[in-house]
């Protein structure tokens, strides 16, 4: 039975500090709960620690606290942290020499608490670390308030999921002291945590947010790492968004399963890696059985036992297994679902979501929310109509994920409207990326569709193009509205446009076999807009250094099936990243209902994404798992 309770105070008072006043709501909540429940009340109020020097009204809060019979047990607190309390460090010491601030507050409060942590309930405000630790890694009740949640302390966001939380009104609390057994520990329960647990904890794994490389040195042939290995592979035929057939992958180690899906162009560059399809009479010569016996025969058998951390060495067996140049013994489409199934296993194995385990993969990363390109009209390839630019997109300009996603639909809703009225319902049926696709060929006609709908929201949203230039290039010439255009004439046809209309970013404007229009248009944008490379680079590292070198373009569009293993892909990334060069991470034209590139832009910290229009729900769900991301879910 909860007897005592004791209540983090920090953010408080950090709070007080912003509002030049303490703010003692919660305070006064809790002292009449802890009165009303007959429960002893103490804080850890952070007042002694450095922070507490700026509070104004700290005198104000000493004298509640003494009124109300408060005990503050801040001072010993923050005295050990910094080393007084020496007898006690070294005694967490010898228990454990790794050990780490973190093991040394779960240390510190499992002494305090010796003999009585049954009775005692910890309660925090936001995602304080220690809460967090105690939870964890003591056997001490833990709640955390709910109101208080935000993302500042949780980088990770491993903790949301992880802790228990309960509204501020305390009314929740009651649950726990009635039964406070019931809620704790469940995450101790898996073999791979506790030994994870026993092996990192103390060199802090999770506070100094390790890079994977580093806990690879760590656990090198040891025995008790291996129940992260790859116990098995196993790959299933599933279907696409056009009803065209894809691959899903399963890789199994001991305590979990994790799959990933495969995308696929309609649009594809040329020198993308070999998507392997089987030709014949099924699905029209595009079943991909071939691939899936890879999967399931060879890559299997190759990749069975190896640790599945280990991703470098999972996508260079694959590598050397394929032996060709563009994966095409093996198929980049069965190579690619095995190596994306392996990190988000892998992230499964260390009970860390993937997008941080991605940061991680690539050296920590700084995580970074997105902004969005939608695709709103659609063309090209990817409509069947004679506009020649493949894609009209809008992109917002609000400070949340959550938000840009509002705006785009109140557009997206707007647009349609003036699609209907102008042109008839039938025009506001969708292409392949959920974009309305009318049957227009001027592309002014377009870009005036959108600025209006832009202009009736009364947003500050700007316009994007992928005009995917490859697919109307023919002889040395572009079709564009039924005029043939020379590389210098479709140039100055762009500039004028961008003169015209408020576009701010230009995929592909030039096919991928006439490099030298790139170079000049890039040089004369002078960087005021994005110029991405997509058919042109096909994230393909060897290329993406070409095109850094001969400055065709200044910006990436990254697509983890144009080259095959998510190693490839980060080292893509950090070319582009390195050459200053913006990165849009980018799905295909033929999606699944897959959201990996969802954690792998914001993992990464990508400045953008394009995942179609905020419609089709293979579209919808990279959106929506941004904006989980937003919000904190793991
Ligand atoms: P795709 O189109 O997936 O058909 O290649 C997307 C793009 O060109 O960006
Ligand atoms: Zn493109």
């Amino acid at each position: 039975m909860i007897k005592q309770i004791y209540f983090g105070l920090f953010d408080v008072l950090i709070k007080g500090k912003l509002n030049k006043k303490p703010n003692t709501s919660y305070l006064s909540d809790l002292v009449e709960f802890s009165k009303d429940n007959n429960l002893e009340l103490y804080l850890i109020t952070g007042l002694d620690s450095k922070i507490s020097e700026t509070i104004i009204e700290e005198n104000q809060l000493l004298a509640y606290f003494k009124k109300e019979n408060i005990i503050d047990v801040a001072e010993k607190y923050y005295d050990s942290l910094n080393e007084i309390d020496k007898e006690l460090k070294l005694k967490a010491k010898e228990q454990n020499p790794n050990y780490s601030d973190e093991y040394y507050k779960v240390f510190y409060f499992n002494e305090i608490f010796k003999g009585k942590k049954e009775e005692v309930l910890f309660i925090g405000h936001d995602i304080w670390t220690d809460v967090y630790y105690l939870h964890k890694y003591s056997n001490i009740n833990t709640v955390i308030l709910k109101d208080t949640l935000s993302n500042n302390h949780a980088p990770n966001l491993i903790e949301i999921k992880d802790l228990n939380v309960v509204d501020s009104s305390f009314e929740e609390i009651k649950e726990y002291i009635v039964n406070p057994k019931e809620f704790k520990y469940s995450y101790l329960n898996s073999y791979a945590e506790k030994l994870l647990y026993k092996e990192i904890f103390g060199s802090s794994l999770f506070n100094s947010r390790l890079s994977i490389g580093k806990i690879l040195d760590k656990s090198k042939n040891k025995e008790k790492w291996k129940c992260m290995n790859i116990k098995k592979i196993k790959a299933i035929k599933t279907i696409d968004s056009r009803g065209v057939p894809t691959i899903k992958t399963f890789v199994y180690t001991n305590n979990s399963v994790a799959f990933a899906m495969v995308p696929s162009g309609t649009s594809s560059g040329k020198r993308e890696a070999l998507e392997l399809r089987d030709g014949g009479k099924a699905f029209g010569g595009k079943d991909v059985t071939k691939a899936i016996n890879n999967i399931n025969k060879k890559i299997s058998k190759e990749l069975s036992g190896e640790f599945v951390l280990d991703q470098n060495r999972i996508d260079k067996l694959m590598l050397e297994l394929d032996g060709t140049e563009n994966k095409s013994k093996l198929g980049a489409n069965a190579i690619l679902s095995v190596s994306l199934a392996c990190a988000r296993a892998a992230s499964q194995e260390l009970d860390i979501s993937l997008y941080t385990y991605l940061s991680r993969l690539n050296n920590n990363s700084s995580l970074r929310m997105p902004t969005p390109l939608l695709n709103i009209i659609n063309g090209g390839k990817h409509a069947g109509t004679d506009l020649a630019f493949q894609e009209f997109q809008i992109i917002p300009s609000e400070k949340t994920i959550s938000k840009n996603i509002q705006v785009s639909c109140e557009i997206y809703q707007i647009l349609k409207e003036i699609i209907k009225n102008k042109y008839g319902a039938s025009a506001t049926n969708v292409g392949f990326e959920g974009g309305f696709a009318p049957n227009i060929i001027d592309p002014r006609d377009a870009f005036d569709l959108l600025e209006n709908a832009i202009k009736k929201s009364g947003y500050k949203v700007s316009i994007g193009i992928d005009a995917a230039a490859s697919e109307f290039y023919e002889k040395g010439k572009y079709l564009v509205n039924n005029k043939k255009y020379s590389s210098l004439e479709l140039s100055d046809y762009y500039l004028e446009l961008l003169k015209e209309y408020n576009i701010t970013s230009v995929e592909d404007p030039f096919s991928e076999d006439d490099k030298k229009p790139w170079v000049d248009f890039t040089k004369k944008l002078n960087r005021k807009i994005m110029v991405i490379g997509d058919d042109l680079l096909v994230t393909n590292p060897k290329i993406i250094k070409e095109g850094i070198k001969k400055k065709y373009c200044n910006s990436l569009l990254l697509k983890v099936n144009q080259i095959g293993t998510l190693t490839e892909s980060l080292e893509a990334f950090n070319l582009a990243k390195k050459a200053n060069w913006k990165v849009v991470v980018s799905h295909r034209s033929g999606e699944t209902e897959d959201v990996f590139i969802s954690d792998l832009a914001y993992g990464l910290g990508s400045d953008y994404v394009k995942f179609g229009a905020p419609s089709r729900s293979e579209r919808t769900a990279k959106y929506n798992r941004l904006i989980e991301i937003e919000e904190g879910i793991f």
